[in-house]
């Protein structure tokens, strides 16, 4: 799919997650907090706490990829929000071993990309020491995209019911994810003159 479509991917709000490979060593975490701020290039805001060993990853290697999960991932997206990848068993298991997660390699920077998920963006840490530190936010440009043409293409989602566990999860809190399951055409408009 085109870069420029790829803020579309995420301008709904879907809950992602986020995969990280250093030293070998994959991993992968839930945010619930992403958001594009420019279309070209794509730029994209994420939170990712201190606390996670995918922050102590991603300002190592300055890369980290955004997966788009889907309905039929909503186990292993709690999972994966809910265990740290600092605490994995001896031998040395990732996330991806522990929960028979596929991947792939991502096609610019060779990250670790979820099968399953719907959508696919290998990003760039821009580094942004301060709103990094006291927010932890992170800027990130989108060097490649891609998605599941059965419910994105051109640039849109087709949510329109005929791959029901393709559709993206939105997390309410606690584990419990509302499903974007329908759309509507919003019209301009005529206003009274
Ligand atoms: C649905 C969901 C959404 C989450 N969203 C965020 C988020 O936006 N930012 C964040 O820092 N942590 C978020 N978390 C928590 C991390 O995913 C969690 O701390 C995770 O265990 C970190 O893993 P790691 O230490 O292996 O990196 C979320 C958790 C869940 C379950």
């Amino acid at each position: 799919m085109a870069l420029r479509h790829a803020s579309r991917l995420l301008n709904h709000g879907p809950t992602v997650l986020v995969s990280s490979v250093a030293d070998g060593r994959r991993n992968l975490m839930a945010a619930a907090w992403s958001m594009p701020v420019e279309f070209e290039p794509p730029r994209i805001a994420v939170v990712i706490d201190k606390s996670t060993y995918t922050r102590e990853q991603i300002v190592r290697t300055g890369m980290l990829a955004l997966n788009i999960p889907c309905r039929a991932l909503a186990d292993l997206t709690y999972t994966v929000g809910s265990v740290s990848g600092r605490d994995a068993p001896m031998p040395a298991q990732d996330k991806f071993d522990r929960y028979g997660v596929a991947s792939f390699a991502g096609p610019e920077l060779g990250l670790p990309l979820v099968e399953g998920c719907i959508g696919w963006l290998e990003c760039r840490v821009i580094s942004e020491p301060h709103t990094e530190q006291a927010y932890d936010t992170f800027f990130v440009e989108a060097v490649s995209a891609q998605s599941d043409p059965r419910v994105f293409a051109d640039g849109r989602w087709t949510m329109d019911g005929r791959h029901p566990q393709l559709h993206t999860l939105h997390h309410l809190g606690a584990g419990l994810f509302a499903v974007a399951a329908e759309t509507v055409q919003g019209k301009v408009l005529a206003g009274s003159s």
